[in-house]
């Protein structure tokens, strides 16, 4: 089993990610999967440790549109979100390096998983069916869902996009534990996809006699 970064030496920690970083130029890490597969959550946590900027792709789009994704939805329809989203998605991939979390239909677009190759790492947070009805359930801001059984909503996603979404760089399961040990594992998938090299783990530390 692969250790998980907390369980190496600080400074070892630190030149990995600073291996990372390094390695990483000016592309993007794009994080993507469906909703609640938590992209937001360890975006944030990942840039942090790699002390690069979190950019929310969804919050961007908001900003731009000067309305929520509701709202557009609402308004609007999918098509012209997701217009918008191809647009602003392409403009975010110039900014790198970045840590950028993208909505869950965004890597459907061929334009923008072009995109992201051409600019960006993609890592897919691959979660269970159970752990995303969890996730989903605690907020009600996604029209997809709006008035809908989200289990059935959910296993249709799965199906059409599991495939595509297949096509990332990397992909970490997303699993119902600490943030922080998800993180740790997508930082060890970062670094193999990357080439560096392997962290010496932590010796167990003695007991005194
Ligand atoms: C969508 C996911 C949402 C948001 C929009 C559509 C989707 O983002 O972009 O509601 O098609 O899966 P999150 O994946 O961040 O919830």
């Amino acid at each position: 089993m692969s250790l998980g970064l907390t369980e190496h030496r600080k400074e070892d920690r630190e030149q990995r990610l600073a291996e990372i970083r390094d390695a990483l130029g000016s592309r993007s890490i794009v994080l993507i999967g469906l909703m609640g597969a938590g992209k937001t959550a360890m975006g944030r946590r990942l840039a942090a440790w790699l002390d690069l900027p979190f950019i929310d792709a969804d919050a961007e789009i908001e900003a731009a549109a000067g309305a929520t994704i509701s709202e557009i939805f609402a308004e609007h329809g999918e098509g012209y979100f997701r217009q918008g989203e191809r647009r602003v998605i392409a403009r975010l991939l110039n900014g790198g390096p970045q840590v950028l979390a993208t909505g869950g239909g965004a890597y459907m677009n061929a334009d923008t998983r072009e995109n992201i190759r051409a600019h960006g790492l993609s890592v897919w947070l691959k979660a269970e069916l159970k752990v995303l009805l969890k996730r989903v359930h605690r907020r009600d801001n996604r029209p997809l869902l709006a008035g809908d059984d989200h289990e059935r909503v959910m296993k249709k996603l799965m199906a059409e996009r599991y495939p595509i979404y297949a096509e990332a760089d990397v992909t970490v399961e997303s699993r119902d534990v600490p943030h922080d040990v998800i993180v740790g594992a997508v930082v060890e998938a970062l670094a193999d996809k990357l080439g560096c090299a392997k962290m010496p783990a932590k010796e167990p530390s003695r007991k005194k006699v």
